[in-house]
């Protein structure tokens, strides 16, 4: 039996005819500008996203990190969601690389309106205040929502009326647009720059891109190699990346399908709660209220029948489908979660 993995998308395998193409890639040494598939892959990125210019580095958060660098200096502050990846799940990661404070939007939707670009800025001029020079925006949030795009837009225009820049975490930018039913490019006309995944959903096993105009690519550039992300041969790896954008991106909408399939069948069960308003791309939030319910248990009877899940994080459970997971693997899910909650009631 195939074990199937619903614990996140980051544990897509690349596909055959990723493993194809980077047998086959041409590479160069990509500090020396010389890897020619990087560089293809750059140029398409750039072009999908209508921005100048973009870079190729190893991971997501290097992707946000590396851009926090370029468009900041050490002591501005940024504002960022109080749980957005690039605050919470980056390891302190702007403090520490770049040196800059965080002003937390904490709404309980996770988004960032104008209000709060306008309250969270500081006043310029009153040398008792860092200076806010950037805010940091998130699409698709890690909490499965989607953020529409006139609130984009209008926390974009209230980051423009302070002279901040605006860099859009899009490390799931695709199953964005696909859930707002716009293109990538549409997304990032509100964000100087912007950080997306090839790795996830769409099954590259390693790379993210940031995009923006070219002299802030340049200074990006700069910093990935700081940080120790300027690759050699890495056309090996962006090859996988021109798949990523060609292959991959159109058939999101069917982890979307099989994400709101789960979330309905779930919902149906006793005593389960789903987060119905948050199942937008290829995520499944939920909580029970069943007695006995253990998570320990509960991953350890789902690991016997080669389903992998996650425990609860802040009471809620997640669930996310990508390329691996079918409809079959989603009815495999409830009928092994029948299954235990039934053994439960006895
Ligand atoms: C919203 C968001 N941004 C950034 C990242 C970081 O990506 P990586 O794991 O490639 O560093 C993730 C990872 O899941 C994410 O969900």
């Amino acid at each position: 039996m195939k074990t199937i993995d619903l614990r996140s998308d980051t544990v897509t395998q690349p596909t055959d005819e990723m493993r194809q193409a980077m047998s086959r890639a041409e590479v160069g040494d990509d500090v020396y500008g010389d890897d020619p598939t990087v560089n293809r892959l750059e140029e398409v990125a750039a072009g999908m996203l209508g921005k100048e210019a973009a870079v190729f580095v190893p991971t997501g958060t290097m992707a946000n990190q590396a851009s926090i660098m370029a468009h900041t200096r050490p002591g501005d502050e940024i504002i960022a969601g109080a749980h957005s990846h690039i605050y919470y799940y980056e390891g302190g990661g702007p403090a520490r690389l770049s040196g800059v404070s965080a002003a937390l939007a904490d709404n309980a939707d996770g988004r960032i309106y104008a209000e709060d670009v306008h309250r969270l800025v500081r006043a310029k001029g009153n040398l008792h205040f860092p200076r806010t020079t950037l805010l940091c925006l998130e699409n698709a949030l890690s909490n499965g929502d989607v953020v529409p795009l006139e609130v984009m837009k209008g926390a974009s225009e209230a980051a423009k009326e302070h002279g901040l820049k605006v860099h859009l975490d899009g490390a799931r930018l695709f199953n964005a647009a696909a859930a707002l039913d716009c293109s990538a490019a549409d997304l990032a006309a509100y964000a100087d720059s912007v950080a997306f995944c090839l790795s996830k959903g769409l099954c590259a096993p390693v790379g993210s891109m940031v995009c923006g105009n070219a002299s802030f690519i340049d200074e990006v550039r700069r910093c990935r190699k700081v940080l120790g992300g300027g690759m050699r041969q890495a056309g090996v790896l962006a090859a996988c990346g021109l798949i990523s954008l060609k292959s991959m991106i159109g058939r999101l909408k069917e982890d979307h399908e099989n994400a709101r399939r789960l979330a309905s069948l779930l919902a149906g069960e006793r005593n389960i709660t789903v987060a119905d308003d948050r199942v937008k791309i290829n995520m499944v939030f939920w909580q029970h209220d069943i007695k006995g319910f253990d998570d320990q248990a509960f991953i350890a009877f789902m690991s016997d029948r080669g389903i992998k899940v996650s425990g609860a994080s802040d009471g809620w459970y997640r669930l996310v489908t990508h390329h691996d997971i079918t409809a079959d693997g989603v009815d495999r899910f409830i009928s092994a979660f029948r299954e235990y909650t039934a053994a439960l009631k006895c």
